[in-house]
């Protein structure tokens, strides 16, 4: 079974505006086709509708980092999905561990998010990961299973196969220890594994699962040369023009 590679960088809450309209113009025209990867930035929402206007054109595909489960209403201070499919924008990140732990995100706010996610016509990144206690306690594949399966609870069969799942264990996020290439796959097979009980194994068989922790331009192909590892969600090393794209000559 052959799926797309995706690479996507989370900014998270880094740049300005003008910082991200810089970075754009270094790297849109050396971008590879998206018919052998697909090559995504996730950027702050407050400079979503500059993101679409700088790629216009190239092969760079835009993500939100987050958005809300209702498309609008009195949610002071939130992002509707509809507002965020409205600019054009392709993905979702979900589920990040951040947002779980420092934003009390729970599985059901990020099971509704895929739901309202797909209603308005985008692909959402779910993340999924364990945290270090959990890791050495050796319930990694229990812990994630759960979450994945929570997530994708009451979506289509052709919405699941077209989602993007990341998994990325805490431990490994900012801190240059990043999974062993064995753990990755052991770990992206677990997901797909989980898709396959709970959606059959043609969808697994689809969907695309990424890795994600201290990904950078030294260890990316490792990753992705791993058969159930489809991509990478890349933090740090997506900052900078030239990481970035280093981050993409595995398909060279
Ligand atoms: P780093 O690549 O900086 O470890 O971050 C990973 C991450 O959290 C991407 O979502």
């Amino acid at each position: 079974m052959s799926r797309k590679p995706i690479i996507a960088g989370n900014w998270k809450m880094n740049k300005t505006a003008s910082e991200a309209r810089e970075f754009v113009d270094a790297v849109k025209n050396a971008i590879p086709s998206n018919e052998l990867v697909d090559t995504v930035i996730g950027s702050p929402a407050i400079f979503l509708e500059g993101m679409k206007k700088g790629v216009k054109g190239t092969e760079l595909q835009v993500a939100a980092q987050n958005c809300y489960f209702e498309n609008a209403g009195a949610f002071t201070g939130e992002n509707s999905p509809a507002t965020i499919a409205d600019l054009g924008v392709e993905y979702v990140i979900i589920g990040h561990s951040e947002r779980r732990d420092y934003f009390h995100e729970t599985d059901e706010d990020i099971n509704k998010k895929a739901h309202a996610i797909f209603a308005n016509g985008m692909t959402p990144i779910i993340c999924c990961g364990e945290s270090l206690e959990t890791y050495e306690a050796g319930k990694a594949v229990e812990f994630v299973g759960a979450q994945v399966s929570a997530a994708l609870k009451g979506l289509t069969a052709e919405q699941v196969a077209s989602s993007v799942i990341a998994y990325e264990p805490i431990w490994a996020i900012g801190t240059g220890k990043s999974a062993t290439s064995a753990d990755a796959q052991n770990m992206c097979k677990a997901v797909r594994d989980v898709v396959a009980a709970d959606f059959g194994q043609e969808v697994a068989d689809k969907v695309r699962v990424q890795y994600g922790g201290s990904v950078n331009p030294s260890n990316v192909a490792e990753y992705m040369a791993c058969p159930d590892v489809d991509g990478a969600l890349v933090g740090g090393a997506s900052l900078q023009p030239d990481s970035f794209l280093a981050l993409l000559d595995f398909v060279k």
